[in-house]
């Protein structure tokens, strides 16, 4: 846990109702002049009122009974450390309405948060500069004094003053627009009146952008705003928000309640995408395609992230958390839906089956180790909730949801989320309120089952042994908290656990669900085959491990030889084993042996998350004399895969094949294989000649192929591709496989590249962590970072880039001496919102020492010696 900073929410003596908020923007000066009528209702006489307001100049304050002529002025103090600023007024303000009138001013600053300015180049080749806010989580006081927190809901009247020749958004329509009379280059742009809603969801933008409209087929106008210039590049997300926004009305019953939806590209932009209401705002490469330069897998990922942000419309901005430790309910059920809503977009993309290594594997891999924590979690200062904006909240989250609804059926789901959101529209919610609708239209007992997975940390392990009497099989199961490191935990962890059983019989659909709630339980099957095997956790929808026993285990090899199990349960089984051999509860070999049962996979997601698998291992053997040999390990168990696919792309294929063969390609091309590498050598000779262009799909595997064995020739081709791109999407595929070239002067290089003008601060984090790949670019990262720790903190004051950062470089290490580093060096340095990060790295790398002491001789052995 991060040292708890004092922290205490703001009075509501008195409250907001509408504020009427007017910003210039100065985008030559890089400042703001702001002034806001706040509409407030006294509760409770005081002569104090205290507002969030950070790095803002309060110039006056006064405040006006409704009814009075009088206006009384404040005196103003900041209490800088919680983000305040005080208004003390001569006499007690009286209970009842009032007006309390501030102007202020403030910097657009670089740092991505609050209102900031972002970097773009102008048709002329200039530099330009666009003004864009995000305020989730605590960044509006930034921008303006106001009540800053998530229950603490008003009305906003929203005027701009910008350039005449610029664009002008927020998140309601523009009602008027008229010419500033002091000065008739800018105008004045008021917006209509929003519903009630949290600051964190308000957005003002002034810039310049082109942009692509429809209607969907309700009626709502959806824009996407693009680079002047670019805007056949939003054709698709369009495309997918057209199709999003009426499925969310189709499954939530509830019409989207506002008459725009706009979605717009930002050049600099620190999360993926945020959710302002009618407002969304993105990250370039997660909205734009260029059907000749995008990926398979970045479509699907802007489906993704347009699937996300809009189910946000409706859960987390009509219906929004009382507090930040309901995070999780906002973030974790949007990662839900944006699934269920990708899979009816575009089924061609197998979602689910990503789901369960995107969100539930790492859910699952965080939430094994000591430093993880419950779902709903305490917080109070910005620090704070800043760090749990993580994988437990996202995907943990989204696990266990995914489980309920699965537990549920769809039918009560829907009804469920629809009795929620009506019942709570325009308002705030605590994490029972859900759990009471779904349970009252249920009858299941969904709050007692869900508090056992929201209130505390961590997941089961669920052991099963079977009996054998003729075609009857008694299996026990028991569970017991699942530990990273395999110790044996605290029995007061006791979760309620839907448990799903199938049988070769009919592996898609469970022979039985039980519902475990208590440590251990028989189950009975009847008329099960001798040669019929057995498997837990259907479809990987639970959010446990299982262990089986050796009889069971054995049975199931066969079936994930010949694809008899289906594609989401292969990949749940050889994660699970994964997972216990890094525990230490089985043998590293044997798993190995089972990763060499997968020779006919042909699916792209579980070989993603096989590779993933491998891959760690791959870290710690590089550690030892064994790499080579592990090496050709893994190039003998993809080869097969990679001749059935071939390097040209067949007719009819669906993306996923395109997805396979760059992930299979890719690996081959690094881990030496020869054939691959000399043929990626030829493609990028015609990419670079433009003679024959790397399609999109490919270049992934071919420019990490030609990098892992390139030379100062190849570097600076690759650097050029990059600086002559004005495609980002292009950008980051390269800047984040730099990394990979060998020679130590030229990753040097890589790691000076990442803090010039080049990359943007938003990808330096990714650059950087791609030098993290090798044994050599680790430490040289690390020695890196610690170098230009100073900079790199105040680049993202903080933030969450700083924690990926902080995982990236530091989580790989095998060695006491590197963990004492790790653990001197953030003693000194302190990263608030790294701290529990810092934490995870250190027992990950603790995981890591164990198993090179435990399973790396009997792996180097295995891996000699096989034929
Ligand atoms: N509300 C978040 C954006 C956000 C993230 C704000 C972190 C403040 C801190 C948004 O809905 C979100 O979750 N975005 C994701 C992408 C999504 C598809 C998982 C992101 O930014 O990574
Ligand atoms: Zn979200």
């Amino acid at each position: 846990m991060p040292g708890k900073k004092e922290f205490s929410r703001l009075s509501l003596d008195v409250k907001p109702i509408n504020y009427s908020l007017r910003m210039k923007p100065n985008l030559k000066a890089f400042t703001f002049e702001g002034s806001e009528d706040i509409d407030v209702e006294v509760g409770k006489s005081t002569n104090q009122v205290s507002l969030n307001s950070s790095e803002i100049e309060v110039l006056d304050v006064y405040f006006q009974h409704e009814g009075s002529d009088e206006k009384q002025k404040a005196e103003i103090a900041y209490e800088k450390e919680n983000e305040k600023v005080i208004f003390t007024f001569p006499a007690a303000l009286q209970t009842g309405k009032g007006v309390l009138s501030v102007k202020f001013s403030g910097i657009l600053n670089d740092q991505m948060k609050g209102f900031y300015r972002s970097k773009f180049k102008t048709s002329d080749g200039q530099e330009g500069f666009h003004a864009v806010t995000q305020f989730e989580a605590c960044d509006a006081r930034r921008a303006f004094p106001c009540w800053d927190e998530p229950a603490v809901k008003a009305t906003f009247d929203i005027t701009l003053v910008l350039p005449q020749n610029k664009l002008g958004l927020s998140n309601m329509p523009v009602e008027k627009e008229s010419p500033l009379e002091s000065d008739p280059t800018m105008k004045v742009q008021k917006h209509t009146r929003s519903p009630v809603m949290s600051t964190y969801l308000l957005a003002l933008i002034v810039g310049e952008f082109d942009h692509v409209e429809a209607k969907d087929e309700d009626g709502v106008l959806v824009r996407v705003f693009t680079p002047v210039g670019k805007k056949e590049q939003g054709k698709f997300a369009l495309e997918v928000a057209l199709k999003t926004l009426p499925f969310y009305k189709k499954y939530f019953q509830i019409a989207y309640p506002l008459p725009k939806m706009d979605l717009i590209a930002i050049p600099d932009f620190s999360a993926g995408a945020m959710e302002n209401w009618g407002l969304v705002t993105y990250r370039e490469t997660a909205l734009l395609i260029d059907p000749d330069n995008s990926s398979s897998k970045v479509k699907q990922w802007v489906a993704l992230v347009v699937g996300h942000e809009l189910a946000h419309q409706w859960f987390g901005n009509l219906v929004t958390m009382e507090w930040w430790t309901h995070l999780w309910l906002n973030e974790g059920f949007a990662s839900w839906i944006e699934y269920l809503c990708v899979d009816h977009c575009f089924p061609e993309f197998d979602i689910w089956t990503q789901f369960v290594t995107q969100d539930l594997g790492r859910a699952l891999e965080l939430d094994a180790l000591d430093n993880s924590h419950p779902i709903e979690v305490p917080v109070g200062h910005p620090d704070e909730v800043d760090e749990i904006f993580d994988a437990i909240s996202y995907s943990k989250g989204a696990s266990v949801i995914r489980m309920l609804h699965d537990y549920m059926g769809d039918e009560d789901f829907k009804k469920g989320m629809n009795i929620y959101l009506t019942k709570f529209k325009y308002g705030n919610t605590f994490t029972e309120d859900l759990w009471d609708s779904l349970e009252k239209v249920s009858g299941k007992p969904i709050r007692e089952l869900m508090s056992t997975w929201t209130k505390q940390m961590g997941f089961p392990v669920i052991k099963v042994e079977q009996k054998r009497d003729g075609s009857t099989r008694v299996l026990t199961i028991t569970q017991e908290k699942f530990c990273a490191d395999g110790k044996k935990p605290e029995a007061s962890f006791q979760w309620m656990v839907p448990i799903s059983i199938s049988t070769s019989a009919s592996p898609d659909k469970p022979a039985k669900i039980i519902l475990l709630n208590s440590p251990t339980t028989t189950v009975t099957l009847e008329d099960v085959k001798e040669d019929q095997w057995v498997k837990l956790n259907c479809g990987s929808v639970g959010v446990f491990r299982v262990q089986y026993d050796t009889d069971m285990l054995d049975a199931l090899l066969p079936a994930i030889k010949d694809k008899s199990l289906p594609s989401r349960d292969r990949l749940g089984l050889q994660n699970d084993l994964f997972a216990l051999c890094r525990a230490g509860l089985i043998s590293s070999v044997d798993v190995l042996k089972v990763a060499s049962a997968f020779v006919n996979e042909d699916d792209f997601t579980v070989w993603s998350d096989l590779f993933a698998n491998l891959s760690n291992i791959a870290v710690l053997l590089q550690y030892t004399e064994y790499y080579d040999h592990y090496k050709s390990f893994i190039v003998d168990l993809i080869s097969p895969v990679a001749e059935r696919l071939g390097w040209e792309v067949k007719e009819n294929e669906g993306p996923l094949m395109g997805m396979l063969r760059d992930l299979v390609l890719g690996k081959l091309g690094r881990y030496n294989h020869k054939t691959t590498v000399e043929e990626a050598r030829r493609r990028f000779d015609g990419h670079i000649s433009k003679s024959k262009p790397v399609p999109a799909d490919l270049r992934g595997s071919v420019y990490s192929t030609v990098l892992s064995h390139g030379d100062e020739d190849v570097f600076q081709k690759m650097i050029t591709l990059h600086n002559e791109s004005d495609f980002l999407e292009e950008k980051t595929r390269i800047s984040r496989l730099l990394g990979l070239i060998k020679d130590p002067k030229l990753m040097q290089k890589v790691l000076e590249f990442a803090l010039s003008e080049h990359v943007r601060a938003q990808d330096t984090v990714f650059v950087i962590g791609g030098v993290t790949a090798s044994k050599e670019g680790r430490d040289m990262t690390w020695r890196f970072v610690q170098d230009n720790w100073k900079e790199l903190h105040h680049r993202y004051q903080g933030g969450f880039l700083l924690s990926r950062l902080v995982k990236m470089v530091t989580e790989c290490f095998v060695t006491a001496e590197k963990l004492k580093e790790v653990q001197d060096f953030f003693e000194t340095h302190p990263a608030p919102a790294a701290e529990r990060t810092v934490q995870q790295s250190c027992e990950n790398i603790q995981l890591n020492i164990k198993w090179m002491e435990r399973d790396s001789v009997a792996v180097g052995d295995y891996l000699k010696n096989r034929n």
